[in-house]
């Protein structure tokens, strides 16, 4: 583990901008990209530093947030690195939503509603020809008024390609059809919506049951001697299987067609969370 990275001083006072004197918070510092939680009297932002190999997805996530209605930022470079203040959003994520319904079912109803309302905020983005690209458990919070999506660098509005090359972001929620187009060096690969799909309900099982969905063990995969780019082949295949224990069989009922569907086959977002709607806690 190396240092946390410094916050930029211009950065700093964008943010001082907006909140007045601010005290930072360091939140993450992972290959490149670094986020601060900055609060002042008048208000909390976030601060994102892109350096190195992560300055381009920081700009590009920058660029995203301003096209996207609903999102604020201010951005700023320097010849090295880049960094944007967007306002600190108050909630819990999809992963902490789900806490209590892993340990308890009195949790279900909350966490099925949850489920829904992360649905309807991908169905929205789907909606507007966007595509998020890089859903996991901790980029959707659920804030007062809804959840609001985190993490755009790999989003793309669908008929743009804002990038030369895309590898992939969390694996264990790769669709197999897009693991194959990656696997296969076939670039640029583009991201879907139906990939998405899969990836929602993959992050709504991996939030119920605490494991990412596939069953890498029964396939004769080990995870650390494959690394992301063996499970990625793997997924590409599309047999692997999804995992077998079933902690909340009524909700996995439910994800288990959609991760095993044709990209065609799948439901929209909007319809995963209208069938979501209709499960009994
Ligand atoms: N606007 C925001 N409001 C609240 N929390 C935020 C915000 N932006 C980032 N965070 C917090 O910081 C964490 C990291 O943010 P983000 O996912 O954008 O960064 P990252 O560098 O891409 O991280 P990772 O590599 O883990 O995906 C989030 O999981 C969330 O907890
Ligand atoms: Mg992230």
């Amino acid at each position: 583990m190396g240092e946390f990275a410094s916050c930029p001083p211009e950065a700093v006072k964008a943010a001082e901008a907006v909140c007045g004197p601010v005290e930072l918070k360091q939140v993450t510092d992972r290959r490149g990209s670094a986020v601060w939680k900055a609060t002042g009297s008048a208000a909390a932002v976030a601060i994102k530093l892109g350096t190195a190999e992560a300055a381009e997805a920081t700009m590009r996530e920058a660029s995203v947030l301003e096209q996207l209605p609903g999102y604020t930022v201010t951005v700023g470079h320097t010849r090295e690195v880049v960094w944007f203040v967007s306002p600190w959003l108050v909630g819990r994520s999809t992963w902490e939503m789900f806490r209590v319904a892993r340990e308890d079912a009195a949790g279900r109803p909350g966490a099925l509603t949850a489920a829904v309302d992360l649905c309807r905020a991908v169905a929205d983005l789907h909606s507007l020809g966007w595509v998020h690209g890089d859903l996991q458990p901790s980029h959707g919070i659920h804030t007062e008024t809804g959840v609001k999506l985190i993490d755009f660098a790999w989003s793309r509005k669908v008929g743009t390609t804002p990038w030369t090359a895309f590898r992939g972001t969390m694996v264990h929620l790769m669709a197999p059809e897009l693991a194959d187009w990656i696997s296969s060096g076939r670039q640029p690969a583009k991201t879907s919506p139906e990939a998405e799909v899969y990836a929602l309900a993959g992050v709504l099982w991996t939030c119920a049951t605490g494991s990412w969905p596939l069953d890498y063990r029964a396939a004769g995969i080990n995870r650390q001697a494959a690394g992301p780019e063996g499970l990625r082949d793997a997924i590409a295949t599309g047999r692997l299987p999804l995992a077998r224990a079933t902690s909340w069989p009524e909700l996995q009922d439910v994800l288990r067609p959609v991760l095993l569907s044709q990209p065609a086959d799948r439901p929209s977002a909007a319809g995963l969370g209208d069938v979501l709607a209709e499960v009994e806690g």
